[in-house]
């Protein structure tokens, strides 16, 4: 039984535009736990992760910025949840490295995102993209975080964050000193696939831009890769089972019920029968009147970046006000006396 108070904590990469399987996949959930008065929540811009691949400084700088304003024009609001950058906050490091420590090679040789971002090049990868889930199981024990609100693809990384916070209780005699933080995954949205190819997740990295709806889209360019969005010659089924077997209509559909907020069953049980040539203008009218907003409120926030940087500033002095203590602990627990600046 763990004794630890109710706390979320979650982050984004800023590498990139952030897409419709960012918002739906994790962004939906992390506005729908501001609801949730039982938990504290901090949702972090992880630019530190992001530098784990080449990035250009300016551009890092800007699209730390863009990640905080896509967090603000969702709905978070600074005041409900603790908004920062990841850097501005040194705990995330220094228990980065400890935990590099703690946690083992094998561990780490295992983790499938490793392997699809190395690719071929895994020599030429790296060290800190080899030890990414680290910094992450830091990012997220740093503040004794219980519920993490994700995707699909991050739920071997927190499995490795739990393993991580089980062999430090173990090794220093500690039970119960870290949680063992719980995944928070939609299963309806976990995974948004690809509007080029049903088998492929929908991500920023994909070379084809069609492939992806990016929260900073206009209108135009939302609905015309609805439009051209990849799929089979059959109407859609009336049932959700008829959908097995059909990628890109089980992923156009999925979207619709998440953008929708209804079921699957319920979307087929009105579109059912329907070719995609009518049911594809439906989607398009739907995600622009989801996603154009957003990105309209982002234009807006970004306009002012001193804003959204004193927004971060004062998240990350609350943050760091929870991590200090924690961090404190665990140098004394390691017998690292008067250590760490946290
Ligand atoms: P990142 O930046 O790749 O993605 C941010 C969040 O979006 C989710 N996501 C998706 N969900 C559904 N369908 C998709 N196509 C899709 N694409 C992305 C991801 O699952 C994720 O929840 N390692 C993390 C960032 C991170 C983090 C953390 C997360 C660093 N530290 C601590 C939680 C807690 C990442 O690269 O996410």
């Amino acid at each position: 039984m763990t004794t630890h108070a109710p706390r979320v904590f979650s982050g984004m990469q800023p590498t990139g535009n952030l897409t419709l399987g960012n918002y739906l996949g994790a962004l939906v959930n992390f506005v729908a736990l501001q609801e949730r008065e039982e938990f504290e929540r901090l949702y972090c811009v992880v630019d530190l992760h992001a530098i784990t691949t080449f990035q250009e400084p300016a551009t890092l700088t800007q699209a730390t910025r863009e990640v905080a304003a896509a967090y603000i024009a969702s709905g978070l609001d600074p005041d409900r949840s603790i908004l920062f950058n990841q850097s501005r906050v040194s705990a995330h490091a220094e228990l980065g490295w400890i935990f590099t420590c703690v946690a083992r090679m094998g561990w780490l040789n295992r983790m499938t995102q490793f392997k699809e971002k190395a690719g071929k090049n895994r020599e030429n990868a790296s060290v800190g993209l080899f030890s990414y889930p680290t910094l992450m199981a830091a990012d997220i024990l740093a503040y004794r975080a219980t519920h993490v609100p994700v995707g699909e693809d991050q739920k071997q990384h927190l499995e490795l964050t739990r393993d991580i916070a089980q062999k430090f209780n173990n090794d220093f005699g500690r039970p119960d000193f870290f949680p063992l933080p719980e995944p928070l995954i939609q299963p309806e949205t976990a995974r948004i696939m690809s509007l080029r190819n049903g088998e492929n997740k929908m991500s920023k990295s994909d070379p084809s831009d069609m492939s992806r709806i990016n929260l900073t889209d206009g209108a135009d360019l939302i609905a015309q890769k609805i439009r051209k969005a990849k799929t089979d010659p059959e109407p859609l089924p009336s049932e959700p089972e008829g959908l097995a077997g059909r990628p890109e209509a089980q992923n156009l559909v999925g979207i619709f019920a998440a953008l929708s907020k209804v079921s699957v069953a319920d979307v087929l049980a009105e579109h059912g029968g329907q070719g995609f040539g009518a049911f594809k203008p439906a989607l398009a009218d739907l995600t622009v009147a989801s996603v154009a907003p957003i990105g309209e409120a982002m234009r807006r926030l970004l306009e002012a970046p001193d804003e959204i940087d004193s927004i971060l500033a004062d998240g990350a002095e609350r943050a760091a006000a929870l991590a200090r203590p924690v961090l404190r602990e665990v140098y004394d627990t390691l017998g690292l006396t008067g250590g760490g600046s946290a």
